[in-house]
């Protein structure tokens, strides 16, 4: 069964936390990112917690492997539940990554799961190239390749387009954790997304975890927009979808 992850894309905790006030009960998990998290730090995370949300924090962490996995305790210490790193950061930092999570997790702290970001999906084809000096012939196979490292080197999963969901479940197996942002409902405004997917669709691919910001965050009614959304990836589970639903 999906989760729902709503983004808190707020450049500070008072509006975001009015948005969970008026989402209530129904939604518990929630991404903080680099905006809010810069702000508004650890006790936004705190204030989630305190009402009892789950925190995804969206920090795409990059550096070396021993910061890394400093990072990845501290975001343990904090209740933190979902920690984005990115594949580029190499199999050492990634391992580090893993391993510290578990060992916080086996001292008696709180289990991070940490998923990493391959490719990001504002980079076209030829800055691909420029960044890593070679020439690029499929961005996809890039993010499965960095994917399936990613997975060797113990990471819980990776967040990814809707669209591209399927081949990394392919790549990753079963367990793998797949994060997909770019969910709309069906006819709503994309915004500056380029690849959309329906909550359906999402789920449909093998996606276990669905970001959606402002189809939510900007609804008129953000109780009622989460729980149609909810409820289309609920049904669209329950009907036994099967990742071949998006051939045809
Ligand atoms: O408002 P919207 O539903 O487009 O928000 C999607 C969220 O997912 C934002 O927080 C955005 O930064 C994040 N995201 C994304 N595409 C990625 C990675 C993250 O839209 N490739």
């Amino acid at each position: 069964m999906a989760e729902i992850i709503i983004a808190l894309d707020y450049p500070e905790s008072g509006p975001a936390l009015d948005l969970v006030d008026r989402v209530g009960a129904d939604a518990d998990f929630y991404k903080v990112g680099l905006e809010l998290y810069t702000r508004s730090g650890p006790e936004i995370v705190q204030a989630l917690a305190s009402r009892g949300k789950r925190v995804f924090l969206d920090l795409k962490l990059h550096d070396i492997p021993n910061t890394v996995a400093g990072g990845v305790r501290s975001a343990a210490e904090h209740g933190v539940d979902l920690l984005t790193v990115h594949a580029a950061g190499g199999p050492s930092m990634l391992a580090r990554a893993a391993e510290a999570a578990r060992e916080a997790a086996e001292s008696g702290g709180h289990r991070v799961r940490i998923v990493a970001v391959t490719v990001l999906t504002s980079l076209p084809a030829f800055e691909v190239e420029e960044i890593w000096g070679r020439t690029v012939d499929s961005v996809r196979d890039e993010v499965l390749r960095l994917a399936s490292m990613a997975g060797e080197a113990g990471i819980d999963g990776v967040v990814s387009s809707a669209l591209e969901a399927e081949a990394l479940r392919h790549v990753l197996g079963p367990d793998a954790l797949l994060v997909t942002p770019g969910i709309r409902p069906a006819g709503a405004e994309t915004h500056d997304q380029a690849r959309v997917a329906t909550p359906a669709l999402a789920v449909a691919a093998g996606a276990s975890h669905l970001v959606v910001g402002r189809s939510i965050t900007q609804a008129a009614d953000p109780r009622s927009a989460y729980r149609a959304i909810a409820e289309e990836a609920a049904a669209a589970a329950a009907g036994g979808h099967t990742p071949g639903a998006l051939d045809g």
